[in-house]
């Protein structure tokens, strides 16, 4: 099925099962451990083999020798590999650096070694008797220093529309500042784990991935064997947060080990103290923004520079992309430069782009509006468009950006605010507000379903969709409870295999939309097929209750599978119609923060977001999404940082007792509201993508009211207490 026209009215609009609040169908699953993650598969078929990765010990430079007979003959010990044993054939198209180093070593703690022995502890025990010897080269590991000589980035197009430097420079207003935000890592619970087994030719891969497709394609490009000949399973996933979009490590080293022992099953799970540098991370970034207006605050000029760093031929931070589309101004430029940097891999981490961008735009508003004498609130709303201001001639497909900033001021109380920066006390506490603007684009990815009606009137659903925590499961069975009339529980949704038709996968905020729009589209077909069994009129059919309805004929929908089960299959594709609208979401994100007047700590106090991403599939795990990326919002504000080792080019915190993430205790009340609205130029769905929302913006609004509680301004990321001292 191709989305060409705006969707009318569907079986969706129905909402009996569709933007319901449903806990997760896979939550007891989940709650009583029954759920089986990567690492979890008992059911080999064999025992299985335990697998450690070694990493570099350097960031550049080549391996000069490594001497593994030690490790080869110590307890349990199976097999040790380098590249140069398992003549690595190369590395998927969506790799930066390779994930065996082959003489030469790309980053810091790039896997250079493979142990494989009977038990965990024995593969453990003898990579440390490895003795790897290297050559190390210079590297450049500074974003800052090496800023100067950053090229424009493939990803993102620069953009100039008007006259930036004229308009800027006669602005009666003007904001010049520079935010720097840190290195970060996605710190997921799962780990980046596999199992790997070969029957023959043919691989096995119990993983932990994203994005199964991508993974499957690229996993087969580095072995060099056809992408038939790969299954790649990842049914439950401790969290992503793109750290999983591509093939890592693990998965090679499962596959080459069990390669090398004849297809016995090899567990790879990576050391925590290895990911940080072995797998990827969201790249520094230093954004320079310039914004120009005039007396009454309507932005004339609105510039926005942005560095990044990544290996040669990786890419940038799209940290510009929001200021692209979210405020009007005549005058306008963006610029994104690459410098290349030899840390680890860089890649998205949730949000990419907006997440990191928002911290240094909507902070830069928040300074706008002081110098205007200007409601922060107020500021963005006289700056609303209603069409794409770098293509005038694209509207938004809905944008309802006002009403969020307007609502969240009403349900905050946002009028109480402290007016002036460090006016108000409550014992040794400073109090501030702060506001910011929420956005993220909505992007569609094809997306392919197969739905089965079993002779027992039960439907079931297999997609290579990926529910990494966000409650793919239950909006993919509500979809087709909806399409078919049934209730939740005689729906069976099976995910994560790549045996299954090709789904959008997980990233991007994409996968709620796209994803049940391509089991809309199986389940528009098998109601198609229904209507033939029963010889009923496909135009005048009613699926509700279990039954099929047409004129006064009704059927039980078991009816229809009576000479066996019914199989069909499906996808959602996007035409023109996408190009046409521009595709966003909006929000408005409110922070009530307290800072100790004599330590300078930040305790946030309260957090609201009012979300606008149209229809909201299902209230529940749409919330339990969003707080989520508040609380990620709180730990890009407040506390997560990977240190970098300029010298030797690490990152030295490197697990999560020295990477700082928010725990409960650091999350206060948490609302988020959602707008009543559908999106019907999106999907037969009308909806969007809203779990990457919460995190853009929400860290601006916590460092805005850090800076009304102290009238401090902190411009560098995260804003630790020796900032504002
Ligand atoms: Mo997301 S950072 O695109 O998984």
């Amino acid at each position: 099925m191709k989305f060409e026209q705006p969707a009318g009215q569907n079986p969706i609009d129905k909402g009996t099962v569709i933007g319901r609040a449903t806990p997760r169908i896979d939550g007891p699953l989940k709650t009583s451990g029954l759920a089986t993650y990567a690492y979890e598969q008992w059911d080999l078929p064999a025992k299985p083999a335990y697998a450690w990765v070694l990493g570099a010990a350097i960031a550049k430079g080549r391996i000069a020798s490594i001497d593994t007979a030690r490790a080869k003959s110590a307890p349990g010990v199976l097999k040790v590999l380098t590249a140069a044993d398992t003549k690595l054939p190369g590395k998927g198209s969506r790799n930066t650096a390779k994930l065996l180093a082959d003489g030469e070593v790309e980053h810091y703690h790039q896997a250079v070694a493979i142990v494989v022995a009977e038990s965990f502890e024995q593969a453990r025990h003898a990579a440390a008797l490895i003795d790897a010897r290297y050559e190390r080269t210079d590297g450049q590991f500074d974003l800052a220093a090496g800023k100067g000589s950053a090229q424009p980035d493939q990803g993102t197009n620069d953009s100039k529309f008007g006259d930036f430097d004229a308009a800027f420079g006669k602005a009666p207003v003007q904001v010049d500042v520079t935010y720097t935000t840190p290195d970060e890592s996605h710190a997921m619970m799962e780990p980046h784990a596999t199992i790997a087994a070969w029957q023959g030719d043919a691989l096995t891969l119990w993983t932990s991935n994203q994005m199964i497709n991508w993974g499957k394609q690229d996993l087969a490009k580095t072995l060099a064997i056809p992408p038939e000949k790969v299954r790649l399973i990842s049914p439950y996933i401790g969290g992503g947060f793109g750290g999983k979009l591509f093939l890592r490590a693990d998965a090679i080293a499962a596959s080459l080990a069990s390669k090398a022992l004849g297809g016995r099953p090899v567990k790879v799970s990576l050391q925590r103290p290895l990911i940080m540098n072995n797998a990827t991370h969201r790249p520094a970034t230093i954004q320079r923004l310039r914004l120009g207006a005039d007396r009454k605050g309507k932005l004339v000029a609105i510039g926005h520079e942005a560095w990044s760093g990544d290996l040669p031929s990786g890419e940038a931070d799209a940290a510009v992309a929001q200021t692209k589309l979210l405020y009007a101004g005549a005058n306008r430029m963006t610029q994104t430069r690459l410098a290349v940097l030899n840390l680890p891999e860089s890649n998205a981490m949730r949000a990419p782009g907006e997440a990191s961008g928002m911290m240094a735009l909507e902070a830069a508003m928040d300074e706008l509006a002081e110098k205007l004498g200007m409601d922060p609130v107020q500021l963005r709303i006289v700056n609303d468009t209603q069409v794409n201001p770098e293509k005038p001639e694209q509207a938004f497909s809905q944008r309802s950006l006002v009403k969020c900033l307007q609502e969240g001021a009403q349900r905050f109380g946002w009028n109480d605010r402290p007016k002036t920066p460090a006016s108000r006390r409550d014992g040794q506490w400073l109090v501030g507000y702060g506001v910011a603007s929420a956005f993220r684009n909505n992007m569609n990815q094809k997306s392919s379903a197969r739905v089965r009606l079993g002779t027992d009137g039960k439907v079931t659903v297999e997609t290579d969709m990926t529910d990494i925590g966000t409650g793919s499961y239950t909006i993919i069975a509500q979809t087709a409870a909806e399409m078919l009339g049934l209730p939740l529980d005689r729906v069976v949704v099976k995910l994560g295999d790549s045996s299954f038709p090709v789904s959008a996968g997980s990233g991007g905020q994409w996968g709620a939309n796209s994803s049940t729009s391509g089991v809309y589209a199986a389940c528009e077909k098998l109601r198609g097929t229904i209507a033939q069994r029963l010889g009923l009129d496909p135009a005048n059919i009613d699926f509700a209750d279990g039954q099929v309805r047409s004129g006064n004929q009704s059927f039980a929908l078991a009816d229809a599978a009576k000479g066996g089960e019914i199989v069909v299959e499906d996808g959602m594709e996007w035409g023109e119609i996408s190009k046409k609208y521009q595709q966003s979401t909006f929000g408005a994100h409110f922070a009530e923060v307290a800072v100790d007047a004599y330590t300078g700590e930040v305790r946030v106090r309260r957090m609201l977001a009012v979300c606008a991403a149209g229809r909201i599939l299902n209230p529940q795990t749409a919330r339990s999404q969003v707080i989520g990326a508040m609380t990620m919002g709180v730990g890009a504000a407040l506390m997560e940082e990977l240190a970098v080792d300029k010298r030797f080019g690490l990152f030295i915190n490197h697990d999560l007792a020295g990477y700082e993430v928010p725990v409960h205790a650091d999350i206060p009340h948490q609302e988020v509201v959602f707008l009543d609205e559908v999106d019907d130029k999106v999907s037969p769905m009308k909806a969007k993508g809203v779990g990457e929302l919460g995190i853009c913006g929400s860290a601006a609004a916590i460092a805005n009211a850090v800076y009304n509680a102290t009238g401090v301004r902190v411009r560098e990321y995260p804003i630790t207490l020796d900032k504002h001292l």
